[in-house]
């Protein structure tokens, strides 16, 4: 059985340093500079403990205001995510969608050129939020795109289970999508405040299920986002979030922009650049 899947507190944490130990000896993953071992830990591993002991000293609460639900004004500072203005996506010349589906495959990354995606980010605004949020003047920055088709197994598509990301030391990105989402779509769902509510239980980072999630977060704390195309978004993703499976002939498609600071990066198309 998958480590993920086992609700045990200590196997968690035992498998979760155990893992993060081997990755970081035998996989050669792209870090910069010196002490690259020790980097790696840092980021993957040790941060995620400092963080939830910072969670327990500040003693962050969080209350839901239900016209907060229904207004959807979410503050990216307070909620961990942000409507921003709708986009449009007819105008982008940096994206090239890709729907060659294998049929074992239950998606598909599309074609971007990171060059022109940068300066779109650039002239929409975007690096000067990221630049407000993660108060930095420099970072990595990635760009990605794909499309989640209706598939049968849970595990064929790992970034449907709730997690967290942990590439960056902070980290926030922007998301468009790029088809209509509604209720069977395949939305993103987050969980409200999260990015700062670290208990100990989910310092692991594993991908966890619904019925996990739900045992310790309010129901209203999680939301499912819906829009038309262009529906875009701001969120810190070290905060909860996972997709989900489009039904019936559905399927949806997302492009992001990830802003991100730390020594890791990604292999392909992440670049670095001023803010
Ligand atoms: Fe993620």
């Amino acid at each position: 059985m998958r480590i993920f899947l086992l609700d045990k507190f200590f196997i968690r944490h035992v498998g979760f340093i155990y893992l993060e130990l081997k990755s970081s000896l035998l996989l050669k993953l792209p870090t910069k500079g010196k002490f690259k071992l020790l980097k790696r830990l840092y980021v993957r591993l040790l941060i995620n403990y400092l963080e939830s002991f910072k969670y327990y000293i500040s003693k962050d609460t969080f209350k839901i205001d239900q016209n907060l639900i229904k207004e959807k004004n979410f503050q990216l500072e307070k909620h961990g995510i942000q409507f921003l203005k709708n986009i449009d996506i007819n105008k982008f010349d940096f994206l090239k969608y890709n729907t060659d589906r294998n049929p074992k495959t239950a998606t598909t990354q599309n074609i971007i050129d990171i060059n022109k995606a940068e300066l779109f980010a650039k002239n929409n605004n975007f690096h000067n939020l990221a630049r407000d949020y993660l108060n930095v003047k420099n970072c990595n920055f990635y760009v990605a795109s794909h499309n989640t088709y209706p598939y049968e197994e849970d595990e064929r598509v790992k970034t449907n289970f709730w997690h967290r990301d942990r590439d960056g030391i902070r980290l926030v990105k922007i998301f468009v999508y790029l088809s209509d989402v509604g209720p069977d779509c395949g939305g993103h769902f987050y969980i409200l405040g999260s990015h700062k509510i670290k208990p100990l239980r989910f310092v692991p980072q594993f991908r966890y299920k619904d019925t996990v999630i739900q045992k310790y977060f309010n129901k209203n704390q999680i939301i499912e986002i819906y829009g038309k195309k262009g529906t875009c978004f701001m969120e810190d993703t070290t905060g909860f979030h996972r997709g989900s499976k489009p039904l019936k002939n559905n399927s949806r498609s997302i492009l992001s922009f990830t802003y991100f600071t730390g020594p890791l990066y990604y292999d392909e198309n992440c670049t670095f650049i001023n803010l």
